[in-house]
């Protein structure tokens, strides 16, 4: 077996130069349950309704639940894709933000293990599927197994979900020095979930990166910048919204979560959508 192929040894640019320029965003966590699922979907809607054109990928394998939040019960998924029961294009749904999704379905846990199929089957449906939207947002699984590193690779932006919770920022640091070290990243974006106060996810995103200047140091030398992307505060809004399977941004447009998802979406397209003058 060629080591190349099981060794995670991303290039120092993600994608490879023939990969079309749709703005590909990894959304992940250190830790499980912080609200990835939540961000991918409602940030999709809030993109979708400035005029982008979105595609959100489960590719959280293992705990795939974005088909519960969108309240869609899809009849072809990735798994039949990668099993080759079915075309990747059928695979594609709309969703009820006006957007499109493709999702993980049961049976995604096999795909647990990094195998070079699972590699080759992901990138194909990236490469293929890129170059129809503006922006693809991965939903990807939490923490640091092959697996995971693997679909961040291949976003050249990552976006990691923290809560305030300790547990949750620990996680957030561990993920983030693995994505310096194993991906060479040399920046890292950060939105702050749950917040309970304005201003709690500056706070904290900028406590981390007084950890990580201490321990962490990119090829560069210098170290992984954090960019604190925005807060999202803890609404019961959220909670309901997921109980009904319906998008916050359409249930409850007006509530504290909405509309920091609504911001969030404004900074991700004037930093990383709006070419650079
Ligand atoms: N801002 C928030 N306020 C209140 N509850 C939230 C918020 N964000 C997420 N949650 C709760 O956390 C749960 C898990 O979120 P989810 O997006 O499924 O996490 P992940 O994808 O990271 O595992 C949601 O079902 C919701 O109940
Ligand atoms: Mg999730």
């Amino acid at each position: 077996m060629n080591d190349a192929l099981t060794t995670f040894a991303p290039p120092r640019s993600p994608m490879p130069t023939d990969t079309p320029a749709a703005h590909i965003i990894a959304i992940t966590s250190g830790k499980g349950g912080v609200g990835k699922t939540f961000v991918s979907a409602n940030l999709a809607a809030a993109l979708t309704r400035r005029g982008h054109r979105v595609l959100v990928l489960d590719a959280d394998l293992g705990l795939a639940n974005l088909d519960v939040v969108l309240n869609l019960h899809p009849k072809i998924t990735l798994h039949d894709v990668f099993t080759g029961k079915a075309q990747l294009d059928d695979a594609v749904i709309p969703a009820p933000g006006g957007f499109s999704v493709i999702l993980a379905g049961s049976g995604m846990i096999e795909y647990s293990r990094l195998t070079p199929e699972v590699r080759s089957e992901f990138l194909n449906v990236i490469h293929t599927l890129a170059p129809r939207y503006d922006v693809v947002i991965l939903d990807t699984g939490a923490g640091i197994s092959d697996v995971v590193l693997f679909s961040i690779s291949m976003a050249p932006e990552v976006l990691i979900v923290a809560t305030p919770e300790p547990t949750s920022l620990t996680d957030a640091y561990a993920a983030i020095k693995v994505l310096s070290s194993q991906q060479k990243r040399q920046h890292v974006r950060m939105v702050v979930n749950q917040t309970a106060r304005a201003g709690d996810g500056r706070a904290i995103t900028s406590q981390l990166q007084q950890v990580l200047d201490r321990f962490v140091t990119t090829e560069s030398g210098k170290p992984v910048r954090l960019i604190h992307m925005g807060d999202i505060p803890a609404d019961p809004s959220v909670r309901d919204a997921v109980m009904r399977r319906q998008l916050l941004l359409q249930q409850m447009p007006g509530c504290p979560a909405a509309l920091a998802i609504a911001q969030l979406a404004g900074k991700v397209e004037s930093t990383l959508l709006t070419p650079a003058a």
